[in-house]
């Protein structure tokens, strides 16, 4: 039975996003309210407005007489109308759904294609009351200063392989991210973890509808750490996790790394799903790769292996060489250091 459910979603307002692309793509020179008055097709005392609203949202406008305005500065937590500014400037139409709260933004991506929204499209939320992560674990998403984001496709092709669109996803986040914190150098753990200094920052988590076959609905989510202090985390996650604040010391804008991932996922779907990524996934992977030649212990439901983490095979199956020599794949399940 569907469950009816009241999270609030603030939509952008399009006549502020067009401001913002204005101003903002325009950032040392005043842009006269007159000029966007005939951008928007509004009175000036109605740009007046969309300017007060956004200014109460958190941006400093300049207005000078004779001159016009000017942003002067941007807010840092999840606005609407930045993060469609942002992904936008990036060249993604991606439209991005934005929920102060939710209870996984996985699950409101379903909830979403259910009621008839077409992908792709980005679910974002500051706070999820049931954040879910791999292997049915619960994902920590009570920090307002990190970013819980799903993007939802449609592919209607036959399913191809899953595992290896995650670590493409993966490659394509870190690459992205690794330009804006050149200080710290991140890696990602099989399958799904984000790393960096041997802490964990992100997780990603994949989920399907395949029918008969063909992959109905595609959905990837991503949660991250971005100003949050990991002292304030829960006990167990205080020596394990970080955030990209603690790792660089640089305060970041949620819209602006919200943007990149979603752009960063945007890629790894077209290239791996829809098309060819033109570069080998092992390749691809090995810098990146926290695990290569560590010890490691693989569990799943099924077997236990223990031995060198050695690379991963195309298909995205880890390769574990143990103390016989022997290469073992490994699809799924959870993997450790070994202590
Ligand atoms: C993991 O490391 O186990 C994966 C964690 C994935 C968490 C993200 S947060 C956004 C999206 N919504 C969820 O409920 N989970 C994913």
């Amino acid at each position: 039975m569907n469950q009816i459910h009241d999270y609030k979603l603030i939509a952008s307002d399009p006549d502020a996003v067009a401001i913002l692309s204005k101003l903002l793509n325009n950032p040392d020179n005043f842009t006269s309210g007159s000029e966007l008055s005939s951008i928007l097709g509004v009175s000036r005392p109605a740009v007046w407005g969309k300017l007060e609203k956004l200014r109460d949202q958190g941006f400093k406008v300049e207005a000078l007489r004779n001159r016009g305005y000017r942003i002067l500065e941007k807010p840092l937590q999840h606005n609407a109308q930045l993060l469609e500014y942002e992904t936008l400037a990036k060249g993604c139409a991606i439209p991005c759904l934005y929920f102060p709260e939710i209870d996984s933004t996985n699950s409101e991506a379903e909830r979403q294609i259910s009621y008839g929204r077409k992908g792709p499209f980005a679910i974002v939320s500051s706070h999820q009351s049931k954040g879910r992560g791999r292997l049915g674990r619960d994902w920590f998403s009570a920090s307002k200063e990190n970013s819980y984001l799903s993007v939802a496709f449609e592919p209607n092709l036959p399913a191809k392989d899953l595992q290896a669109f995650t670590l493409w996803a993966g490659i394509y986040i870190c690459r992205a991210l690794q330009k804006l914190i050149p200080q710290a150098s991140l890696q990602i753990k099989w399958p799904n973890d984000l790393f960096c200094q041997g802490r964990k920052f992100a997780g990603m988590l994949t989920e399907a509808k395949i029918d008969a076959d063909c992959m109905r609905s595609l959905i990837f989510g991503i949660g991250i750490n971005i100003n949050s202090n990991p002292q304030s985390y829960p006990d167990p996650l205080k020596k394990t996790a970080t955030s990209l604040q603690a790792l660089s010391g640089t305060e970041y804008s949620l819209n602006t790394i919200t943007a990149e991932l979603i752009h960063a996922i945007e890629h790894a779907y077209e290239y791996s799903i829809l098309g060819n990524p033109g570069e080998s996934l092992a390749k691809a992977w090995s810098p990146l790769s926290s695990l290569c030649g560590q010890s490691v212990n693989a569990t799943s439901a099924q077997s236990s292996i223990r031995g060198t983490a050695c690379g991963i095979e195309e298909s995205g199956a880890l390769l574990i060489k143990d103390a016989t020599g022997a290469i073992h794949s490994i699809h799924a399940g959870d993997v450790q250091l070994s202590k």
